[in-house]
């Protein structure tokens, strides 16, 4: 992917993306998942690749290809994303925290296949928490790594939206926030996006619509405004 506008403008740059929704395994046949495609990590991957970034994408389950000119790093559980990506980040210039990362995942992995009994009762999951991968990002020692977090929002009104990626990325300690509206028709699997982005002083640093790749080249474009 070649993006002639921005030639360079992350040489020498290391940058990592987390991408795509992890799974959590009930047992060895099945899993809770989330509808998160990867697209728009995958082109904020490619996005940065094409401006000279080295770039480190963490791959969780991605229903898209992997972009040319990146390493990938595939994981699948909140777990496997979390190490892939504390180690990554350690002296990064840039982390974007696009990946769909389960909150919770089962108490107990089932050793076999769950089976059903003849009694027709249903079935209760009992689920933990998972960490919080960008707020223990955020918690940690990062001078000279910018952190992107995404909020994806159910909210359908524009300001309590607004308002909730604000709350989001203060409660994280990221420095920037990506918010975009997800509901059963909208955003994930789709090949555009809408999106806010909130800047370290809450302030809408840019709004954006359009092919997930224009997207990616504009959060970049108000990461790195903030930072020349
Ligand atoms: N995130 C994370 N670790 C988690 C959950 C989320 O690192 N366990 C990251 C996501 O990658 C994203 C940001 O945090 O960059 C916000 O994710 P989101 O699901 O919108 O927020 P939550 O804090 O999980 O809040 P909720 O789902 O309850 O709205
Ligand atoms: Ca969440």
């Amino acid at each position: 992917v070649q993006d002639t506008a921005r030639p360079g403008d992350l040489a020498g740059k290391r940058v990592v993306v987390t991408a795509g929704g992890t799974r959590e395994p009930l047992d060895p046949v099945r899993f809770l998942g989330n509808r998160s495609s990867g697209k728009q990590g995958a082109a904020i991957a490619a996005a940065a690749a094409a401006r000279g970034a080295s770039v480190t994408l963490i791959a969780a389950n991605l229903e898209t290809r992997t972009p040319a000119g990146c390493g990938v790093v595939p994981v699948s559980t909140t777990a496997e994303l979390r190490a892939a990506v504390l180690d990554a980040a350690e002296g990064a210039d840039l982390v974007v925290m696009a990946a769909a990362v389960a909150d919770f995942r089962p108490a107990d992995v089932s050793e076999g296949k769950i089976k059903k009994d003849d009694s027709g009762s249903g079935l209760t999951l009992e689920l933990v928490r998972n960490p919080d991968i960008l707020a223990e990002l955020g918690q940690r020692p990062h001078a000279g790594t910018t952190l992107v977090g995404f909020a994806a929002e159910t909210e359908p009104d524009d300001e309590r939206l607004l308002e909730l990626g604000r709350d989001k990325r203060r409660r994280k300690g990221a420095d920037f926030l990506v918010v975009n509206r997800v509901g059963w028709n909208d955003g994930f699997a789709a090949d555009e996006n809408r999106i806010v982005v909130v800047g370290p002083d809450d302030a809408v640093v840019d709004r954006a619509h359009g092919d997930k790749l224009s997207v990616a080249h504009r959060i970049l474009d108000a990461v790195l405004a903030d930072r020349r």
